[in-house]
């Protein structure tokens, strides 16, 4: 059996044909594919404005300096890639981790709690994570009662709903992210964007991406001013060529995404493999979670992924608790009170998940994952 890895792209001949048709034409970066692909994604998430940036880390970086000012208090979750509690600390402002719910995303009644507790605190950083929304009526409640600034970091949940919302169109927020990476929903190599209603969010946002500078039509034509400290996180043509060949395609690597879970689901009903939630039409699973309590079994989750390793199934853990990383507990970070989270660390892990996977990979995954767990 070859490595089946826990996510990877699906790339065929009409992607490879959208970048060559880019390379032969005159632009390779500033060209017309970006403002394409921005307008693509827009319209398909059911934003207002999007700035596509060079990954899903610029965009948090930008959004960051938009949103946040130094000593800002932002709660956030610790179930999440570096990356979104990183941009709380490039802004210079103050990550608070809350504990997680059972569907692995921030816990927002906790949230709630630490609001009334605390007026000073500026925002929330909520991850969608492994694809799930976050809770929509929670979220505008919270942003209506206590007037706080919303970002949802939606790198794993293109594609998902929660009712009439879409992930990453800002009903409920101030800006959006999305991660191009290849194990998200498409890819374009590396790339992000961010997504928002706001037109004032959005040019602070474009100048931000170009070094701070602005260039007006009133100016002399080598003229050029810089009015904020940018930096350069342009996305190419090239890139963007791939994500728009990607985006018409999206909707069916979805599908079949949903097909894979449902197919888990099913294969894990009444055992001791528990999926973090089922099927509900809320994720467009990026991810597959499944918990296990590895106190009832004789084997150690260390043995788990190592057997399953040696069998070519690559499991992964999404996430080790952000709060625990060495650089945070050097922040003071770490001592926070996060059972739930505590216990997802433990006994979660992630399935392979990708629409490349075929039947009979699936079907090797599950019944490996048995045998070892027997
Ligand atoms: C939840 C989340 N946010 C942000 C990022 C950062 O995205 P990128 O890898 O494109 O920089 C990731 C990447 O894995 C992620 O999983």
């Amino acid at each position: 059996m070859q490595f089946i890895p826990y996510g990877k792209q699906q790339l065929d001949q009409s992607d490879i044909d959208a970048v060559v048709e880019t390379l032969h034409s005159d632009y390779l970066t500033t060209g017309p594919k970006v403002k394409e692909f921005e307008e693509a994604i827009a319209a398909y998430v059911g934003s207002a404005y999007c700035v596509a940036v060079a990954n899903g880390t610029a965009a948090l970086h930008l959004a960051s300096l938009v949103l946040l000012s130094k000593d800002e208090k932002v709660l956030t979750t610790p179930n999440s890639f570096l990356a979104t509690s990183n941009a709380i600390l490039y802004a210079g402002a103050k990550p608070v981790f809350v504990d997680i719910a059972e569907d692995g995303n921030i816990d927002l009644d906790l949230c709630k709690e630490e609001l009334k507790k605390d007026p000073s605190i500026k925002a929330i950083y909520a991850v969608a994570f492994s694809g799930r929304m976050i809770d929509q009526e929670k979220l505008k409640y919270l942003r209506e009662t206590y007037n706080i600034i919303i970002l949802e970091d939606c790198a794993h949940a293109i594609g998902a709903k929660d009712g009439e919302v879409k992930a990453a169109s800002c009903v409920n927020s101030d800006i959006s992210i999305l991660s191009f990476h290849p194990v998200k929903h498409m890819t374009t190599g590396e790339g992000g964007a961010i997504t928002t209603n706001s037109r004032e969010v959005y040019e602070k946002l474009i100048t931000l991406r170009g070094h701070g500078m602005v260039k007006t039509p009133e100016m002399k034509p080598w003229e050029y001013e810089m009015q904020m400290l940018g930096f350069n996180y342009r996305i190419t043509d090239i890139q963007c060529a791939l994500g728009l060949s990607q985006l018409k395609k999206l909707d069916r690597f979805i599908e079949r995404r949903i097909e894979i879970a449902r197919k888990y689901d099913q294969a894990f009903e009444n055992s001791i493999v528990k999926p973090l939630y089922s099927y509900d039409e809320k994720s467009s699973y990026h991810l597959y979670v499944v918990q296990v309590d590895f106190t009832l079994l004789n084997i150690s989750k260390e043995d788990l992924f190592n057997t399953l390793r040696e069998k070519s199934i690559g499991i992964q853990l999404h996430y080790i608790p952000i709060n625990k990383q060495p650089y945070y507990k050097s922040l003071g970070y770490g001592n926070e009170f996060t059972p739930v989270m505590d216990r997802y660390y433990k006994e979660c892990f992630s399935l392979p998940m990708y629409p490349v996977l075929s039947d009979e990979e699936q079907k090797y995954v599950i019944n490996t994952l048995f045998e070892v767990l027997k």
